[in-house]
Parts: structure tokens; sequence; C-alpha cells
């Protein structure tokens, strides 16, 4: 099986958090097309278990591979966690990068020796990928995890400014905060960067806030070249699709927040994930 290097480039998510990833690697890869695939209908991932997500996960990037997409991102946090080398396996020879590397990268480019204080679902606390994934670069520093659920679903509601959101992150940090200062805090999934402020506002403009966006598009476009899989015809690339499982008119109106640019309706298509 050859893909083009025309093809585009598969993103996927459990919703619309993983636009966030979209947005920096649209920035990163101006002449790359993408297809999106948010699990709307399943979300959230990050309270199920290992094998619930990795069946899911699985089945959502095989969607995606049908689609002839060229290399895939997992976008989301907590498949990257549990699932990716069971989605390296289902995906071959379709190269397959995750968020957690890269945004463990992030966090020690910002805080070399730590401590690093990683908020996440509760699926990638309890799997403890970023902590192995940051000891891997650098045994020596601290990591504290802290799982806030409860912004996933603010997030996708778009209660992003708002009294609410306030109230969570100051439940979530401010017993964090009591414990340790940390020098940076890893937005370990991909719904809190649209709640950056709200967070920055609990935490003080002294500790940054990183995530694995930025570092993700890096990694991807490294691949791209290693692999000849850049695209090189100068033509305009294709327009960007983008999928959802449920709510697709959802996905066109709140996903703009998360992607920073407006979703056409007429992009949004629904797929059936469980279908042959
Ligand atoms: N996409 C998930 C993540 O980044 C968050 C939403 C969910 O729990 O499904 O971990």
């Amino acid at each position: 099986l050859t893909v083009s290097n025309e093809a585009p480039i598969g993103v996927f998510d459990s919703g619309m958090g993983g636009l966030t990833v979209m947005r920096a690697l649209m920035a990163r890869l101006p002449d790359e097309s993408f297809v999106y695939l948010g699990d709307t209908a399943r979300l959230p991932y990050g309270t199920k278990s290992g094998d619930t997500v990795t069946r899911y996960a699985v089945q959502a990037a095989r969607a995606l591979a049908k689609r002839r997409v060229k290399l895939i991102v997992i976008a989301c946090n907590t498949a990257s966690a549990v699932a990716l080398p069971a989605l390296e396996a289902a995906l071959a020879p379709v190269p397959v990068i995750g968020v957690v590397e890269p945004g463990a990268a992030a966090a020690l480019a910002a805080t070399p020796n730590g401590p690093i204080a990683v908020l996440a679902t509760e699926g990638t606390v309890r799997g403890g990928a970023y902590l192995r994934a940051i000891h891997a670069r650098n045994p020596e520093v601290q990591v504290v995890q802290q799982a806030c659920p409860l912004f996933v679903p603010l997030a996708e509601e778009g209660l992003i400014d708002h009294e609410l959101a306030r109230g969570a992150a100051r439940h979530y940090l401010e017993p964090l905060l009591a414990d340790v200062k940390p020098g940076c805090i890893l937005l370990g999934c991909t719904h809190y960067p649209v709640l950056g402020p709200t967070i920055a506002a609990v935490v003080g403009r002294d500790i940054p806030l990183v995530d694995s966006a930025a570092t993700t598009a890096e990694a991807v476009a490294a691949l791209l070249v290693e692999r000849g899989l850049a695209r090189t015809s100068g033509a305009k690339p294709l327009p960007n699709v983008f999928l959802a499982t449920d709510a697709v008119e959802r996905m066109a109106r709140v996903g703009e927040i998360f992607l920073g640019a407006a979703i056409p309706a007429q992009s949004v298509e629904l797929v059936d994930l469980q279908e042959g």
C-alpha cells in the first residue's frame, strides 16, 4: 500500500479539543491539508478504561486510514497515553504521532529542572504516560499530576470565560499550588488550552502554561521530511475535511473556539465508526 505525499494528514481526537492541535499543524504546515475526526458521540475518553479507549481509538484511526491519509496525529492525550502501541500496530505502515512525547519535551523546555505540574484526564493521569515520558528525559524532575475532569465538558460547552470554569480551576489548582510551586503547568489534555486564561488567572502569570500543540506540529513537520511525505507539488492543498461521530452542527459552531478559524457547516460530515 503506497500513500501519496499529496494525501492529507489525519488528526484524531475524542471530540473537538484536538482542533487546538490542528490549529498548530495548520500554522506550521500551510501547504498540507487535513482530515480531522472527532469521536463526539463517545466523548469523554478520559474517564473510560484503557481497553475501551484503545478499542475506540483504533476504530477511529481506521476510519481515517480509509480516507487514505499519509500520517495520523493522535491529538487526544488520553488515546496517546494509553493506546499508542496498539494504534501503531493497527495502522502500520502509516506513521502515527501522539502528543505525550512532544508535550513532555515542551514542559522540559519551559522548566528543565521542574517541578512540572501535569493537568490531564483521569485516564491519562492513571496511566502515568507523562510521568514516564518526562522521567525518560530527566529522571530527577519532580512531577505532580492532577486530573481535571470538569474542564472537558466546560470547554465542550464553550464555557471558558465563565464563573463555572473559574470555580473548577480553583477547585483543582489551589490544593496543588499549596503543596508545590511548579516551574510550569503542562496542559496534558486537548481541551485545556482554551481554558488557558482562566487557569492562568488562578496559578498566576509567573508560572508558564505549556501544551503539546506546537511541539507536536514540529514533530510532524520533521517526520514528513524524514519519510519523504511532505507535499511538493506546489498545487493548492485540498480543503480540510471535518468528521464527527455525532452532532456535526455543533462541531461547526463550537469548533471555531478551538480551531481559531471558522468551520463551514458543509465541511463537517457525520461518520459511523462501527459500521464495517
Ligand atoms: N481528548 C481528551 C484528551 O486530550 C480529552 C477529552 C476526553 O476525555 O475525551 O485527553
